[in-house]
């Protein structure tokens, strides 16, 4: 539907600014501190971001004292809800015991064969702290093996933060040209050119131009990096055989191909969406689940492919000329790699998958009937227990497909969703959201009818 002028002027954010005073007055505070008054850009909406101090299972409180139904959970990080009392005293422990070192320490090299144990693709894996580290060295360990400079990514996607990443993540149509033969563009400023002709974009799931566009360029490609599903732009699926052919087709080139696997890791199953998909990737990234809500990531993949990390025997002067570095002082931090033990632990011994994956069915497809019933075009789409609601009925095959979606609309039904005290992830349409182990049917259900309120509220602003 589209929106009259009228409807524009109708505030949207109206309730949450009435439950939220205290929040207002700390983003003033903070926006003198740090720029748009949040740590990360991606925690900056309007009209401000409400500030959290309390989170305990499937809700977090404000400082305003109000309580939130929460789907956003940390951006995907949290699969056993907040402060899991088992993963809460691994970390306490650990922080009791010894703190962190420059030796390495066993918990870690617990926790790294835990990972080795459980994601088919990986025979071999270091740690870094963020998913934006795992991409970043995942790429150069990829570029040493292969003896290859370029990389290619899907456009749309998000792999991290690092220069390499940040390249058609979101752009004009206008910049990003045809929709076969895409250009690749940076993501903001401060990207060097140089960089940005190192990356080539291609489009997910049309499986024609991809093979075009890497066949043409296999002889400078090192890596491709791929999600599984492209959570990066809500949730789009992988269609008619995408992975087998990409599989096929960059063993062929001989290109690494790496899942980066940092939103799906060990959170569309114990491992990974490549159990799931049944696609051993060469390379892997992960991030958010690992860690259990502290900060991890980490790559892995073939025992010949990691070991480019290490020098081959040569003398002092010429071996760390002649393997890919990967450092980092906070690498396997001790305290991470206890709560991610125990979150790994956790989610081998008890039936956290059935449960997230029910409720998520129960929840994705409950908002696409309650979106049906008021009679607003939506089109919810999920892989078990992530998704995210697009504002069309238009199908949502391509990355150019999410574009029919009415951002500002998906906004409005954040904001008076978030007014009525449920989380639906970020009031951003290329994002997307997740139950958790703590959350309950009852709970599905209180969303459930949040969320009809909600869009009620977006389709009839002035009934409500
Ligand atoms: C697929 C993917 N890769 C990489 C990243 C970067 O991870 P981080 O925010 O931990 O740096 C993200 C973050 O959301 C992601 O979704």
């Amino acid at each position: 539907m589209s929106l009259g002028d009228e409807e524009h002027e109708y505030d949207h954010a109206e309730l949450l600014r009435q439950r939220t005073p205290e929040s207002e007055r700390l983003h003033e505070r903070a926006a003198d501190v740090t720029p748009l008054g949040v740590e990360s850009n991606v925690r900056a909406f309007d009209p401000y971001p409400f500030y959290i101090d309390e989170a305990d299972g499937s809700y977090v409180y404000d400082v305003d004292d109000n309580e939130y139904l929460d789907f956003l959970l940390a951006l995907g990080p949290i699969i056993l809800g907040h402060g899991h009392p088992d993963v809460r005293e691994a970390a306490k422990t650990q922080v009791d015991t010894c703190d962190l070192t420059a030796t390495p320490q066993p918990i870690a090299i617990e926790f790294m064969e835990k990972i080795v144990e459980l994601t088919p693709s990986i025979e071999m894996v270091r740690l870094a702290n963020s998913g934006t580290e795992a991409t970043m060295h995942a790429l150069r360990v990829a570029r040493s093996y292969t003896g290859k400079e370029k990389i290619a990514k899907p456009e749309g996607g998000y792999a991290g933060a690092h220069d390499y990443a940040l390249q058609s993540v979101y752009a004009s149509e206008e910049a990003l040209g045809p929709a076969d033969r895409p250009n690749t563009v940076s993501y903001g400023t401060g990207i060097p050119d140089a960089v940005s002709d190192t990356v080539v974009a291609f489009p997910f799931n049309d499986k024609e131009a991809t093979e075009e566009i890497l066949r043409e360029q296999a002889d400078d490609l090192a890596a491709v990096i791929i999600e599984p599903v492209m959570f990066s732009c809500g949730c789009l699926k992988p269609r008619d055989g995408y992975h087998e052919f990409l599989r096929d087709l960059t063993e062929e080139l001989g290109i690494v191909l790496i899942w980066d696997e940092v939103m799906t890791g060990f959170r569309l199953g114990l491992g990974s969406a490549q159990e799931r998909f049944g696609v051993t990737p060469d390379m892997t990234t992960f991030a958010k689940v690992a860690g259990g809500g502290y900060q991890t990531g980490g790559f892995g993949g073939t025992a010949e492919i990691m070991r480019e990390i290490e020098p081959p025997e040569k003398n002092e002067d010429e071996k760390w000329h002649s393997s890919a570095f990967h450092g980092g002082t906070y690498n396997g931090h001790p305290v991470s790699a206890a709560a991610g033990l125990k979150t790994l632990e956790i989610l081998e011994e008890e039936d956290v998958y059935d449960h997230i994956e029910r409720l998520g069915d129960r929840l994705f497809t409950g908002l696409q009937e309650v979106a049906d019933d008021v009679g607003l075009p939506v089109n919810v789409q999920h892989v078990g227990s992530m998704g995210q609601v697009y504002m069309t009925d238009a199908d949502i095959h391509f990355y150019r497909d999410s574009w029919k979606s009415n951002d500002e609309q998906f906004a409005d039904w954040w904001l008076e969703a978030a007014g009525r005290g449920v989380l639906f992830g970020n009031p951003m349409q290329g994002e997307r959201f997740f139950t958790t182990y703590t959350h309950t049917d009852e709970q599905i259900d209180d969303a459930l009818e949040v969320a009809e309120e909600a869009f009620r509220a977006v389709d009839h602003p002035y009934d409500n």
